[in-house]
């Protein structure tokens, strides 16, 4: 049976002719390439600020940096996401703080925050869980309330909007993950989207051990002062043209993912024991995952699966390791969102009748248990 899967990679045909005139062209490294991805990236954006990345991980270990974030300093996050959201708080050597979630949409809750909030508390990291965009507006009032710098892990929203405006331009750092399985890929890559031109700037150096790549020199020596370590973690030429190739078809997958959701909104409303997640109405999801809370999660998985139709938890809640034991709390929202979350196809792949034949199987799931 063809199985209906959470995640397919999105690579177009199109992609081969630039792709292999890249990789032949002698120049494989940081160039042309990516300078013509980054304006792409800025005009979709509505945000020249664009520094393209080899990780959505690297993006986050950057903001970090940018956001003067040190040994002994805490930053608040939540643990209902992916591992990568939180291990480079550790890499910057700062303590994890745990903020609640709302137990209905998985979202950091911007109340809890504000409790967290200690002299020590530099920066704040919010997730839009699934593509569903957190309460932007509330949580940069709180931060700017402390002095507290916000950054955005839109790792599954890209093409999301919060008030009228495309994810991107919200708060002092807005990081994106072109990994595999995203809307849209480079097969590895990130982007840190920058609200001020001076990070921008400091970032495009700290992304390459802090030297200015666009100085011109006589020859390979090294010249100018290096004012600050940096990293290794660039993006080259081979996964921007990828890039830029998928740039062109961004729209269009990602208006699938909507449509598909909204179907699913519309569908799923009134089924026992299956509730879906309320939007809320100042935003649009990007609808990376479409993610429902069902009482019996683990009898709904396996039935779905006997359908054909994959049905899974995506993340797990990320305090339980114990690499994050120094940060324990009571988490009363993440406790009840964790226990009945499940995400069911939705992505561009999943046609018409994919998505009636999911809902008629939810809908029987639901007529044999409840
Ligand atoms: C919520 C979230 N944050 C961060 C990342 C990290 O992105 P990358 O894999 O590009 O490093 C991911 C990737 O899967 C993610 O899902």
């Amino acid at each position: 049976m063809d199985q209906k899967a959470l995640f397919k990679v999105h690579m177009p045909l199109s992609v081969n002719e630039p792709l292999l005139e890249v990789l032949h062209s002698g120049f494989i490294g940081q160039g042309e390439k990516v300078r013509e991805f980054e304006e792409k990236l800025g005009a979709y954006f509505g945000n020249r600020n664009v520094l393209s990345l080899n990780s959505g991980t690297s993006g986050l270990h950057l903001a970090l940096r940018l956001a003067n974030v040190g040994y002994g300093d805490e930053v608040i996050s939540t643990p209902m996401t992916a591992v990568a959201t939180n291990m480079p708080i550790l890499a910057a050597g700062a303590k994890v703080v745990w903020a609640d979630i709302n137990p209905k949409t998985g979202l950091i809750d911007a109340r809890s925050i504000e409790e967290k909030i200690t002299p020590k508390t530099k920066a704040i990291i919010m997730v839009h869980f699934g593509g569903i965009p957190c309460d932007i507006d509330e949580i940069n009032r709180i931060a700017k309330k402390y002095s507290i710098k916000t950054i955005e892990d839109g790792a599954h929203a890209i093409g999301a909007e919060y008030k009228e405006m495309k994810i991107g331009n919200h708060s002092d750092f807005v990081m994106f993950s072109l990994q595999a399985i995203k809307h849209v890929t480079t097969v590895d890559g990130g982007l840190l989207l920058c609200k001020k031109k001076s990070d921008f700037e400091r970032g495009k150096l700290l992304r390459w051990y802090g030297i200015d790549r666009e100085v011109k020199r006589k020859d390979f020596r090294l010249e100018e002062e290096i004012l600050e370590y940096g990293y290794k973690y660039h993006m080259n030429d081979i996964c921007a043209t990828i890039g830029i190739e998928q740039l062109k078809y961004i729209d269009d997958i990602v208006g699938k993912h909507i449509e598909n959701q909204r179907f699913y909104d519309e569908a799923l409303k009134d089924i026992a024991g299956v509730n879906v997640i309320v939007k809320p109405t100042c935003s649009t999801s990007s609808s990376w995952l479409y993610t429902l809370h069902v009482d019996n999660r683990d009898s709904f998985s396996s039935w779905m699966s006997e359908q054909g139709i994959i049905a899974s938890r995506v993340h797990e809640r990320m305090d339980i390791h114990a690499a994050f034991k120094e940060s324990k709390c009571d988490l009363p929202g993440v406790d009840a969102f964790n226990t009945s979350q499940v995400s069911i196809p939705v992505g561009w792949w999943i046609t018409d009748a994919d998505r009636k034949y999911i809902v008629a199987k939810i809908k029987e799931f639901s007529s044999l248990f409840y």
